[in-house]
């Protein structure tokens, strides 16, 4: 995913220059913007931009809507937490909000904090309040309820009032305890804290992971996110995750009157706290820890972004309270993000695995925070042109907290007069096919990335592809999964789909038989080559779903060979037809009849179209229609007891992906919707349904499990 783009003329206008027009548009754009951010980082663990490039982005909308009050309304960014819970979790219901915390970044700001908090509770400047200061931990927020001291739930924060059920995942984690020991334990209480991974643990679990060919993850807290928002909680029970309690939600009695005693009951009860929490009486004392614990930031086993102080008597923080999303008697001091000046060398184009060129800087090697930095990313081509960042320019590179380092700016004086500006390639370097920014399928918006179209063809791309072809929903060969594509790849047997079709036969030819390589036997070499011959008839849809043209999901696989019919004639009508442009405003008849195939609209046209016009694609696809016969679609079981119903699933699917369930019932000639109406015929809830099946049952929309649901469909 990636985030929209802001006017980047009004950026640099200050909040205080801007027009209310102005600023109402800027507003909406930034609001765009974040929510993209937010998405990415609380539901993708994938973030798009810097921690210091995001709160910056919020400072700026917060500061428009101090300037432009009218602006804020009740969904404004400014109002909310995190992201919505993600639709794989069950979600939890938080009888105390997870609330987040106003940011500090220069000192005049947390005396301005200490000052605010006197003001609120009356009293005089020099009158004494304690605070408590402890690192903020770069991980993710989770709040476990205990009832009668044994864990029940555990949640993560979600969008602040509804969390993801992660319980199961919990109980892997060391550090959390199942039952509390110890003193004044409350019947009920929620204890919230900090799950992360320490630094030597991230390092440990991406080479494995490397390794492995599997995802290598980009800082601690995205492993730590990604480790805990996992599906199957014996993925969590192998991750190095841990725990510290620095806060709690509903609690039935409080063990303590202040911060510091609720953090040491919560040691008492066997939680890990943090080690380097004090109480301090003056802002002076704040800052003189801050400075303390930012000494030791790169020594400490585990990220932090920096340090939050507390109000410490937990009757004052009741009588400040909250507002809008974070509390009054709280505070984020964040460190800087650690900045150096070099010099940019090259600007390399990467591609990754779905096809995306990243442009990459290649940086005289610079130390930045004590990390020897030689390469920085430059995110997408806009971002290069709005920086006008040049080869052999001199530019400010940063670490904020993340592992991947950025190019700030360009220090101009500095720019040699050769430097011309950038020319984004346009072909992709891994393959050569041309690489092309489409418009978002919901949004038409240009796409900030650009990416290659010969997905068939690029080496970078070939596994990711070659996975996709004998997926489940596309050919389905059973025994060839990601990773034995992988080492078939490697080991140059298959670098096309059609080598698939010619592996028994190249094999029984071959010096090294597959039976005789790491991980194959006789069983499983004859097991493999059954199934790929049981897979030389597939559905005509399956063929073209199976081939990964973007955009053509099994949906419009199917849209578009009900019209076609055959690959032939999908090939031919794309090959005649002409995408509009200045010559052709409207396209012509091959692009007009494909736009009128119910559910095709031109960004799904354009990239069939795309596909077929590179010749290298047509190449691949006459070599598979050499081994493949593409059978009619497949037609829908007329017995099916759900032919023509319209059905929800919801909650979390144990025994099946959201996918499968879809497809599932998709082939059973069975629509699937993503809400509850009148419409629908059945919904199929598992653990943690929540609002979707309340409507169910107040429509009288029949309800049933996930077992039922298998054995209504056999
Ligand atoms: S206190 C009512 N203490 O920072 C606010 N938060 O920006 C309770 N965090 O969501 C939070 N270390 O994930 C608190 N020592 C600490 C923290 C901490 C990290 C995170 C937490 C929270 C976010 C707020």
């Amino acid at each position: 995913m990636t985030a929209p783009q802001m006017p980047a003329a009004l950026r640099h206008v200050p909040v205080a220059d801007l027009s209310a027009a102005d600023a109402g548009a800027e507003h909406a754009a930034l609001g765009a913007e974040i929510a993209a951010h937010d998405a990415a980082y609380y539901r993708e663990d994938a973030p798009l931009v810097s921690d210091a490039e995001y709160d910056a982005l919020r400072q700026r909308y917060e500061a428009i809507e101090a300037r432009f009050p009218e602006l804020k309304s009740e969904d404004s960014l400014s109002q909310k937490v995190g992201a919505a819970p993600s639709e794989k979790f069950g979600k939890v219901v938080h009888g105390v909000p997870m609330l987040s915390l106003a940011n500090a970044f220069a000192d005049a700001e947390v005396e301005e904090f200490v000052a605010r908090v006197k003001r609120f509770l009356n009293l005089a400047a020099e009158d004494e309040v304690a605070f408590t200061s402890e690192p903020k931990i770069d991980g993710l927020s989770c709040s476990l309820r205990y009832v009668d001291g044994r864990l029940t739930v555990a949640a993560t924060r979600g969008d602040g009032s509804q969390g993801e059920d992660v319980t199961a995942n919990v109980r892997t984690i060391a550090d959390i305890p199942h039952q509390l020991a110890g003193r004044g334990v409350p019947d009920i209480i929620d204890v919230r804290g900090e799950v992360y991974m320490a630094k030597a643990d991230f390092e440990a679990l991406n080479a494995r992971q490397e390794a492995a060919q599997e995802k290598v993850f980009a800082n601690p807290r995205n492993a730590a996110a990604g480790s805990l928002r996992q599906l199957d909680p014996s993925i969590t029970a192998a991750r190095p995750l841990k725990f510290f309690a620095y806060a709690w939600g509903e609690a039935s009695s409080h063990p303590a009157e202040t911060q510091l005693g609720m953090v040491e009951a919560f040691a008492g009860w066997g939680f890990a706290t943090n080690p380097l929490m004090i109480r301090a009486a003056s802002a002076a004392e704040l800052l003189a820890h801050y400075r303390k614990i930012e000494a030791q930031r790169a020594t400490l086993p585990y990220d932090i972004d920096g340090v939050v102080y507390k109000v410490d008597r937990l009757d004052l923080q009741r009588r400040l309270g909250f507002v809008s999303r974070s509390p009054r008697w709280a505070i984020a001091h964040k460190f800087p993000a650690e900045q150096a000046t070099t010099v940019l060398e090259d600007i390399e184009i990467q591609v990754g695995r779905t096809g995306a060129l990243t442009p990459v800087a290649r940086l005289l090697p610079v130390t930045v925070g004590g990390v020897v930095v030689s390469s920085a990313t430059l995110h997408n081509e806009d971002e290069i042109a709005r920086k006008d960042v040049r080869i052999g320019d001199t530019v400010v590179v940063q670490r904020a907290g993340d592992v991947i380092p950025q190019v700030v700016r360009v220090i101009l004086e500095k720019r040699p007069d050769a430097a011309a500006p950038y020319d984004f390639p346009h072909l992709c370097p891994a393959c050569g096919s041309h690489a092309v920014r489409e418009a978002d399928i919901k949004t038409g918006k240009v796409d900030a990335v650009r990416r290659c179209t010969g997905g068939l063809i690029c080496p970078a791309q070939m596994v990711e592809r070659l996975r996709h072809f004998v997926s489940r929903n596309a050919f389905d060969i059973e025994g060839l999964g990601e990773k034995q594509v992988r080492a078939f790849y490697d080991w140059g047997l298959i670098a096309s789909p059609a080598d698939i079709f010619t592996l028994e036969e190249r094999n029984a030819r071959s010096l090294q038989r597959l039976e005789n390589r790491d991980g194959w036997g006789k069983t499983s070499a004859a097991n493999l080559f059954a199934a790929i011959a049981g897979r030389r008839t597939v559905a005509v849809d399956r063929f073209v779903f199976a081939l990964g043209i973007r955009h053509v999901g099994e949906t419009n696989a199917k849209r578009l060979m009900r019209h076609y019919g055959t690959v032939e004639a999908l090939e031919a009508g794309a090959m005649a037809a002409v995408i509009p442009g200045e010559d052709h405003p409207k396209g012509n008849e091959a692009w007009q009849e494909m736009l009128a195939i119910d559910g095709i609209g031109d960004v799904v046209a354009e990239a069939v179209i795309e596909f077929f016009h590179e010749p290298r694609n047509r190449e691949v696809v006459a070599a598979l229609l050499a081994q493949v016969r593409p059978a009619p679609m497949e037609q829908v079981a007329a017995e099916s007891p759900v032919a023509g119903q319209t059905i929800v699933f919801t909650g979390s699917l144990e025994k099946m992906t959201r996918d499968e369930a879809k497809a599932m019932a998709e082939r059973l000639g069975a629509k699937v919707a993503g809400s509850v109406s009148a419409k629908t015929g059945l919904v199929v809830a598992g653990p943690g349904a929540g609002s979707k099946l309340e409507k169910a049952q107040a429509l009288g929309v029949k309800v049933i499990t996930e077992d039922e649901w298998f054995e209504l469909v056999g």
